[in-house]
């Protein structure tokens, strides 16, 4: 398939237009703020265009870098308009916050590495080792932080006290470990007397979207709840973790962070830098401790709760993510794989569906509960590359820009006829496309 030219000016212009100089937001209106992961993604589509825009969408995110190393997953606009989001996190309240921004306290997937990568291939020798030595000591910081504070047992899986920080907001497994242990007394009681309706009229997403397409009142309220403990803890994980918050080791993001990892090691062979040797052999654990997220009996990788080790068997397209990951045993990439082509499973015809179709759970228009995702869609094809799946990832590229070509760059898609959902004209949807389109499989 030729990249389609319409679809190309199509994706510029909603980068172009979600531009605010320092970053790109998202989304006008419901997303206005950096957000960590987006950035990346949209760097990797950006570089094919504009690789000084790239740069300065990466270099940008440094400026909510905590100086204990954390990456927050949002550095909040500093428009007056905006005071209220910045004052329900209030990130002035733990010390290692930035003076200048003001930031969530929580992380977002560390795609931080991969992006740095892609963009460096658009430079020349010299460029690219003058960017990487600018990144380098950032990521490093950060890949330390996620040990030292996220792995606090050294078992080498990165634990998460928020679902927003696997930036998979309401996923099953996340939403059923909430519903069945996580409601405070004041959330189960509003959610008894059924007063939750009264929590749309504060919502800034249900006034853009359909609340059918979101969260649950119950569940936004809790996602506050969870938020309010984490600020009364001040961000700090020690008291975090002292007061059995939930923690979860996700999938998802721990096979983002093996593969964050190798790309690490990448920048880090270029500039001839030595990794920090505590670092190298977290890294090394990472890779073997994933496998214990691996269930025999259901074929798929599971999320964990970071203290009794139970798996949370409820199967979302997180499993996919471990091919991203480039390290599970071929046996085991090629089992994922035949989900992938299983009609009753993920192969629905806009793939993949961020909740398999034979699931009790799946939402074909509700957030992650269903809906097809582009960044998804886009570390599932680099996986399948990356493991020689080379039809399968063609398949998937070619579907993925025929339902973008054909709907737009929205949100996140219908899985079953394609149709947009969520907000229009949504950044990383719009530079992944470009980067598909520029990147044919060979
Ligand atoms: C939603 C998504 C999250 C994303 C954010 C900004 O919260 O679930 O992954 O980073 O929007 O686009």
């Amino acid at each position: 398939m030729s990249p389609p030219t319409s679809l190309l000016s199509e994706a510029y212009a909603v980068l172009d237009a979600n531009d605010r100089s320092a970053y790109t937001q998202p989304a006008a209106g419901l997303y206005p703020h950096q957000w960590l992961w987006d950035s990346c993604f949209i760097a990797i589509g950006l570089r094919h265009r504009d690789v000084q825009r790239a740069m300065g969408e990466l270099s940008s995110l440094l400026r909510g870098q905590w100086s204990n190393g954390m990456l927050p997953n949002i550095i909040f606009s500093n428009d007056a308009a905006y005071a209220r989001d910045r004052n329900v996190w209030r990130s002035w309240v733990n010390p290692h916050s930035p003076v200048d921004v003001s930031t969530t306290g929580i992380t977002q997937p560390p795609m931080l590495a991969e992006a740095v990568v892609r963009v460096g291939q658009k430079l020349t020798p010299i460029e690219r080792r003058s960017w990487y030595r600018k990144m380098y000591p950032a990521l490093i910081h950060y890949h330390q932080w996620l040990y030292n504070e996220r792995d606090p047992h050294g078992e080498g899986l990165a634990l998460l006290i928020h679902p927003w920080e696997i930036g998979m907001d309401n996923t099953p497994p996340w939403m059923v470990e909430l519903h069945e242990h996580q409601l405070s007394l004041w959330v189960s009681l509003i959610q008894k007397t059924h007063t939750d309706s009264v929590i749309k009229l504060f919502r800034r997403d249900t006034k853009r979207i359909p609340s059918d397409e979101r969260f649950e009142s119950i569940e936004a309220l809790t996602m506050f709840d969870i938020l309010r403990r984490l600020r009364r803890k001040i961000y700090d994980i020690n008291r975090i973790l002292d007061h059995s918050l939930f923690a979860i080791e996700d999938v998802a993001f721990n096979a983002i962070l093996i593969r964050n990892n190798q790309q690490l090691v990448a920048i880090a062979h270029y500039i001839k830098e030595q990794l920090p040797p505590g670092l190298s052999s977290s890294m090394n654990q990472t890779k073997v401790a994933f496998e214990q997220l691996w269930d025999p009996f259901s074929a798929n990788y599971f999320s964990r709760d970071f203290i009794t080790h139970r798996l949370l068997k409820e199967t979302s397209v997180a499993t996919m993510l471990a091919l991203y990951a480039g390290t599970i045993p071929v046996e085991r990439a090629r089992s994922l794989v035949s989900q992938l082509k299983d009609q009753h499973s993920f192969a629905s015809h806009f793939p993949v569906p961020s909740v398999p179709l034979n699931s009790a759970r799946f939402k074909p228009d509700n957030y992650w509960q269903g809906p097809t995702w582009v960044n998804i869609n886009w570390l599932i094809i680099d996986g399948l590359k990356r493991y020689g799946f080379m039809e399968e990832a063609k398949e998937l590229r070619q579907r993925t820009l025929e339902m973008i070509t054909s709907f737009g760059c929205f949100e996140y898609f219908d899985p079953l006829d394609g149709h947009g959902l969520g907000v229009e004209n949504f950044s990383w949807s719009a530079a992944l496309a470009v980067d598909l389109c520029l990147n044919p499989i060979l």
